[in-house]
C-alpha cells in the first residue's frame, strides 16, 4: 500500500513531489524517496528508509539545489519484498541509471523475471520485486520492436508482469515526460493548467487542482506539461473517467473520510484480496516464507494460536476451520497468559503468533517462550520485517496495507484469512482435506471481497441505528460458533471507541448468568449463522432472542439475507449477504466495527485515537 506522486509541469517538482508525499505518508512508512528530472538529461535520485522526515534531512545535507527540475515523481513505502532499508527503497533505477520507477503493489512472477534478468547477466542491487520493472524498461528502450519508445516500452514490459502494480516510470531521455500505468492497484491523474500529476490518491495533488481523471484496470498514461495520453498496454487509445474531486484538502488525506478508521472500513474488499493473492499456486496453497518444511507440519500433533486483542479474536474464530480441516486441537490464548502458564509444547506444536504491528510485546514474549520450548512458530503479520517475524520460524504476512486507526478493522479480516491459509497449509500436508477441497476452499475465500463489499454498500443503514443508540448505557452481544468471536469483537470494538460497557457472550452461557443483565430498552446484538448452514444453531439462537425480547431487549440482529424465521424478533434487521458458515466472520464483523464508529462519533469521541489506546503496545 505503498504511496506514489509524479509531476510534469512548470513548478519545481521537488517542492511538488514532496508535497504529495507528505499527505500521502500514511500509505507507508517504511521509506521514501524521489527522482528529479532537469531539462538536460539529468536524472537525480535520493531515498532513504523511514519516514519522509529522514529523506528530508538527507536531502538538505546533500543541497536541495541538486534537484533542480520541474518534472519527478516520489514513493512512500510500506515494504512487501525486501526489508525496509535503504537500499529496497523506490525509486530504483537500471544499471544505466537513465531508468526510474516507483511502485505500489506486488510483480507476482518478480522471481521468475529476475532469474531471467539475472542470467542476461544484471546484478539486482535491492530485494524488491520493483527493481526488475526498471531493468526490463531499459531492456526494451534498447533493443527489438520498442526501441527508442518510452511509451511502448513500458506498454511492452506491463504486459509482461503479473499481479498487482501501479508503477511510474521516468527517462532520462525524456525529462518533459512520466509514464504511469496500473492494474488493480490505484492510479490517478490530475489535471492541471500547464502540469500535471499522477498519484494514488487525489490528496497528493488537490492543493493544485481539483480537475482529476480515474484510469481504468490495464491502463497507461502518459503526462506532459500540455496534456495526458491514456492508452491500453497494446498502445491503443483507451477511455478512462474524468472526475471533480470536491473533497478539501483536510478529508482528502483520509480519502474523503472523516476518520482514518472509516476509510480502513472500505478498504477490508483489497485487504482481503491482498492477503490472499498469490498463496494458491499450481493447485497448492503457498505461504510466504515457509521456514518450516512439510514434513514438520506433518508432524505437527498440535496448534496454539497466541495473540492479543482483535488478533486473539482472529484466532478463535481461525479454531473452527483449522480443527474441522486438519483434526488438529487448536488452543487459542491471549498472549500475555500464555507463558505464565508453562503451555505443554514440543516440536511437533505449532505456535501460530497473530500480530498486526508485529510489535506487540506480549506476543513477541509468546513467541519467546515458544520457541525456547523448541515448538515452531509462525507469525501472521502486517508489517514487514517486525520484531515477531523475524524472531519465528516462518511467516505469513496479511497484505491489508498500513492501519491508522487504533482500533484494528482491516487487518482483523486479512488476519481471519491468513489463519485460514494457515490451517489450508496445514491440510494440504497432512492430506486432511484433498487437493480439490483445498482448492474449493481457496476459491470461496476468492469471493469474500466481493461479498464484503456488498455489506459496505448498507452501513447508512447501521449507521442510522447507532446514531439511535447511541446514548444507551451498555450493548450486550451474543453469538454460536463462529459468531461468538464475532460478538467478542463487536463488544471489544464498542469499549474501545465508544467508552460504553459492551460484553460478548456464547449465547447459549445466556441462562447461566448474562440473561439476569436483561432489561427493558437494553440492546442486545445477535449474530445469527446461516439458516442453511447450520440449522441446529440457528433454532438455539432464535430460541435465545425471543427469551430476551420476552424480557424487554432492544434485538438487534445480523443475519443472512433472506433469513425470514428471524425477522419476528427482530427489533433492528442488518442483513448480509448468504456466505459460507467458516468465512461469516468475515461479513458479520463488518457492521458492527461501523456501529462503534458512529456510535463514538455520536458521543464526540475520536475514533482514530481512543483514549488510553496505543496502535503498538510494545510494553507487556
Ligand atoms: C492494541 C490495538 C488492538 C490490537 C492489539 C494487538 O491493543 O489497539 O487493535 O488488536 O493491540 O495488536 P497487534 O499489533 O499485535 O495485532
Amino acid at each position: 500500500m505503498c504511496g506514489i506522486v509524479g509531476y510534469v509541469g512548470h513548478r519545481p517538482a521537488l517542492d511538488v513531489v514532496l508535497g504529495g508525499l507528505r499527505r500521502m505518508e500514511y500509505r507507508g512508512y517504511d521509506s521514501a524517496g524521489v527522482a528529479v528530472l532537469d531539462g538536460a538529461g539529468a536524472l537525480t535520485v535520493e531515498r532513504k528508509a523511514g519516514r519522509l522526515a529522514n529523506l528530508e534531512g538527507r536531502l538538505d545535507e546533500v543541497g536541495r539545489e541538486h534537484f533542480g527540475g520541474t518534472a519527478g515523481m516520489g514513493h512512500t513505502r510500506w515494504a512487501t519484498h525486501g526489508a525496509p532499508i535503504d537500499r529496497n527503497s523506490h525509486p530504483h533505477r537500471d544499471a544505466s541509471e537513465r531508468v526510474a520507477v516507483v511502485h505500489n503493489g506486488i510483480i507476482e512472477n518478480f522471481a521468475a523475471l529476475r532469474a531471467e534478468l539475472e542470467a542476461d547477466g544484471v546484478e539486482m542491487a535491492s530485494d524488491t520485486d520493483t527493481e526488475t520493472a526498471a531493468h526490463l524498461v531499459a531492456r526494451a528502450y534498447t533493443e527489438g520492436d520498442t526501441k527508442g519508445d518510452f511509451t511502448a516500452s513500458v506498454a511492452a514490459v506491463c504486459r509482461r508482469l503479473e499481479g498487482a502494480f501501479t508503477l511510474v516510470v521516468t527517462h532520462a531521455d525524456h525529462p518533459d515526460t512520466i509514464v504511469a500505468a496500473r492494474r488493480s492497484s490505484p492510479l490517478v491523474v490530475g489535471v492541471g493548467e500547464g502540469e500535471h500529476f499522477v498519484a494514488s490518491d487525489v490528496a497528493a495533488f488537490i492543493e493544485h487542482t481539483r480537475e482529476a481523471v480515474e484510469l481504468g484496470q490495464d491502463q497507461l498514461v502518459v503526462i506532459t506539461r500540455e496534456g495526458y495520453d491514456v492508452l491500453d498496454f497494446h498502445g491503443d487509445a483507451a477511455q478512462a473517467k474524468p472526475f471533480t474531486v470536491d473533497w478539501d484538502l483536510s478529508a482528502a488525506e483520509k480519502g474523503g473520510h472523516e476518520y482514518f478508521m472509516l476509510k480502513e472500513i472500505e478498504e477490508q474488499p483489497e485487504a482481503l484480496a491482498n492477503t490472499l493473492r498469490g498463496h494458491f499456486e499450481s493447485g497448492r496453497i503457498i505461504l510466504d516464507e515457509q521456514r518450516i518444511s512439510d514434513q514438520d507440519l506433518r508432524d505437527v500433533d498440535k496448534v496454539f494460536v497466541v495473540a492479543c486483542g482483535s488478533a486473539y479474536h482472529s484466532g478463535l474464530v481461525a479454531k473452527y476451520a483449522i480443527e474441522h480441516w486438519t483434526r488438529l486441537p487448536v488452543e487459542v490464548e491471549l498472549a500475555s497468559e500464555f507463558r505464565y502458564r508453562d503451555p505443554v509444547l514440543d516440536r511437533d506444536t505449532l505456535v501460530v503468533a497473530v500480530s498486526q504491528s508485529g510489535e506487540t510485546a506480549d506476543t513477541l514474549e509468546a513467541v519467546r517462550h515458544a520457541r525456547e520450548q523448541k515448538a515452531r512458530v509462525l507469525a501472521v503479520c502486517n508489517t514487514n520485517g517486525a520484531q515477531i517475524p523475524r524472531e519465528s520460524d516462518a511467516v505469513l504476512y496479511t497484505h491489508a496495507g498500513p492501519e491508522i486507526g487504533v482500533a484494528s478493522t482491516k487487518a482483523f479480516l486479512a488476519q481471519i484469512a491468513a489463519n485460514y491459509l494457515v490451517g489450508l497449509a496445514l491440510a494440504q500436508a497432512r492430506g486432511t482435506k484433498y487437493p480439490d477441497e483445498v482448492a474449493r476452499e481457496y476459491a470461496e475465500l476468492e469471493a469474500m471481497p466481493a461479498a464484503v463489499q456488498k455489506v459496505l454498500s448498507t452501513v447508512e443503514q447501521v449507521r442510522d441505528l447507532g446514531r439511535r443508540i447511541a446514548d444507551s448505557k451498555a450493548i450486550l452481544f451474543l453469538g454460536r460458533h463462529v459468531g461468538f468471536p464475532v460478538a467478542l469483537e463487536g463488544a471489544l470494538k464498542l469499549k474501545e471507541l465508544a467508552y460504553m460497557h459492551a460484553e460478548g457472550f456464547a449465547a447459549g452461557e445466556l441462562k447461566h448468568g448474562p440473561i439476569a443483565l436483561i432489561e427493558d430498552g437494553l440492546p442486545v446484538v445477535v449474530v445469527m449463522p446461516s439458516p442453511k448452514g447450520r440449522a441446529v444453531l440457528h433454532s438455539k439462537l432464535v430460541s435465545n432472542i425471543s427469551e430476551i425480547q420476552a424480557r424487554g431487549a432492544r434485538t438487534i440482529v445480523i443475519a443472512e439475507e433472506g433469513d425470514e424465521t428471524v425477522r419476528p424478533f427482530a427489533d433492528e434487521l442488518i442483513e448480509v449477504p448468504a456466505v459460507p458458515t467458516l468465512l461469516q466472520p468475515l461479513v458479520s464483523t463488518v457492521p458492527l466495527q461501523v456501529l462503534a464508529a458512529e456510535i463514538a462519533r455520536a458521543r464526540g469521541y475520536d475514533v482514530d485515537k481512543p483514549r488510553n489506546l496505543a496502535k503498538s503496545v510494545t510494553v507487556e
